[in-house]
């Protein structure tokens, strides 16, 4: 092993999103933390750092657990707190670290806290931890990021008939589904009550939080309109820039992040928040991880940007420099449960963003273009500085669910836009472990919450695990040579990018690790250069070979 890290583990790490529902289960159809737990010794030979685990809250599970009701407890489908307990002391064990999902832009319509707000009405302090505006009419424009209003009149909910609610002409606000009202954290018991809250996880020794839509606790208070285009991504040109939305990327988030940035700070060991922020261009999101903020930021630009050489190279350039600004190491991600799958993004006709969703009657992806694309996207990721993150079932080269039928779906994007848009169940289908078991050994029952798709069973973990020119190995290689080489502490420098060809430098703990990823056209391999890891993991190249279109490699100098 090389020597000791001297950065914090955060700077360089791993991390790898493990989507509970949908991981691995214990009881049946829907996943579990022992299922968690049970897998970690998967999870250390593919050799992460640490692993995000997305909400396991008490929740109605509206918007898959992004819907918390009790933010201090364990959703009984999931398990209980002492199984929590024991997965962090197994992931511990192992030198694997936990991030939880803190969700504090809103809470579940079911929380204690909104109850109370229904019930004690219009003008109570209760109401005051929510907007609730007294107004005739919707009282702006403002759009739900899933769809329709952001608003919902009180009277208008399905439990008000017959409630003490029953004729509330009040309208509260809900970016997201109506079931999710916004917190006012202009409120001062709002922001004691999260105080409390990760206290409580910090004391139960979890190692971070990814904080869920960062960027959007504050509000303007004046509520105006916003006639700019309704999306996650707050895309202002500069700090200055008046066109900000009022919903997002307000000044006032960041006090709110210095004051947990104190609270981790009191605890031992190196505890750290990762923003999910949405927010363009990267200096701006930068100033999230100021050093007296959070820690890291989601590189949202890094998963949006087209398969093109040139604006990959910028992407990544423009990320280091407003990282290196702040002191702060740049992040890298590639997939999560919010899009489809890279595997399959990088397939499409047009790559970038992607859609959100893909059905069966919609343009299919090209898979094996998409698992090539995505391999050699994983790899050029993997030798960059900084930290990057996984999400589950990646590394099995898995690809979106294009064809599930509508009937299946759950996510409140696809109703509340009327199936204008499939939504994102078909990033979250349960991993594929064992090829000769019912739901591929999801679950004990063989139940699945979603059905997977024609040809899981070729991809499980079992059959992978045991070909050495398989997706799975490939993730192992690549994530054992980055920790050995230090390539995340590493420094990088790009060599001019010809004919749609990356080349890149990256000085470390192995030396100078040659990069070279070819995105729209082939390559060869440079003499005096010996090829260490393909994205393609039949190739074996020397120097003097092609490198094929679609594919990375890592190279160190030698004969
Ligand atoms: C974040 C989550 C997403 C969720 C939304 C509302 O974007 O990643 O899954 O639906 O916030 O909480």
């Amino acid at each position: 092993m090389s020597a000791r890290p001297s950065q914090p583990w955060w700077h360089h790490a791993v991390i790898y999103q493990v989507y509970p529902r949908s991981f691995a289960s214990t009881s049946g159809a829907v996943g579990t933390l022992e299922g968690v737990r049970q897998k970690l010794n998967y999870l250390q030979q593919l050799g992460v750092d640490a692993i995000w685990l997305s909400p396991f809250y008490p929740s109605p599970q509206r918007d898959a657990g992004y819907d918390v009701s009790d933010y201090c407890q364990v959703d009984p489908t999931f398990g209980t707190l002492a199984h929590f307990d024991a997965l962090v002391e197994s992931a511990h064990a192992r030198d694997i670290r936990i991030v939880i999902d803190l969700v504090p832009n809103h809470t579940s319509d079911q929380h204690r806290a909104f109850q109370a707000a229904l019930a004690a009405g219009p003008g109570s302090a209760q109401r005051d931890w929510y907007w609730f505006v007294d107004s005739e009419q919707p009282p702006n424009n403002w759009k739900s990021i899933f769809g329709g209003s952001a608003w919902t009149q009180v009277c208008q909910r399905e439990d008000a008939a017959g409630s003490p609610w029953e004729d509330d002409q009040q309208w509260y606000l809900n970016l997201f589904d109506s079931s999710q009202p916004d917190l006012n954290w202009d409120n001062p018991q709002v922001r004691e009550y999260f105080d409390q809250v990760l206290r409580f996880w910090l004391d139960r020794g979890v190692d971070g939080f990814r904080i869920d839509v960062a960027h959007g606790l504050v509000k303007d208070r004046s509520l105006p309109n916003w006639e700019g285009e309704v999306s996650m991504v707050d895309g202002g040109e500069d700090d200055a820039d008046t066109t900000r939305a009022p919903m997002f990327d307000q000044e006032g988030v960041h006090e709110i992040y210095r004051r947990w940035n104190a609270i981790l700070a009191s605890y031992p060991g190196e505890r750290m928040l990762v923003a999910e922020a949405w927010v363009d261009p990267q200096t701006r999101l930068a100033r999230y991880v100021r050093n007296d903020e959070m820690h890291q930021a989601f590189n949202f630009a890094f998963l949006c940007c087209p398969w093109q050489a040139q604006e990959l190279e910028q992407t990544i350039t423009d990320s280091l420099h407003a990282f290196r600004q702040v002191g702060r190491p740049a992040t890298w991600v590639l997939s999560n449960h919010d899009v489809v799958r890279h595997a399959s993004r990088l397939g499409l006709e047009e790559t970038g963003k992607g859609p959100n969703g893909i059905r069966a009657r919609e343009p299919q992806p090209d898979a094996a273009l998409g698992l090539a694309r995505a391999r050699a996207a994983t790899a050029l990721m993997l030798s960059l500085p900084g930290s990057a993150y996984l999400y589950q079932g990646e590394e099995l080269g898995l690809p979106e669910h294009t064809t599930l039928e509508d009937k299946w779906r759950q996510d409140p994007a696809f109703f509340r836009t009327k199936g204008a848009e499939a939504g994102r169940d078909g990033c979250r289908i349960p991993l594929p472990w064992a090829h000769d078991a019912a739901g591929c050994g999801f679950s004990p029952t063989g139940e699945t919450w979603l059905p997977q798709p024609p040809g899981w069973a070729e991809l499980a973990a079992d059959l992978q695990s045991a070909d050495t020119g398989s997706t799975l190995n490939f993730y192992r290689r690549a994530l054992a040579l980055r920790r050995d080489w230090e390539l995340g502490q590493g420094e990088w420098s790009f060599q001019p990018c010809e004919g749609g060809v990356l080349r890149g430098i990256n000085r470390c703990e192995g030396g100078e690790v040659l990069v070279i990823t070819t995105v729209s056209a082939p390559s060869v391999v440079p003499s005096d250069w010996v090829v260490k890891l393909c994205s393609d993991p039949t190739l074996h190249l020397r120097a003097g070979d092609e490198i094929p279109v679609n594919t990375t490699v890592w190279c160190q100098r030698g004969n």
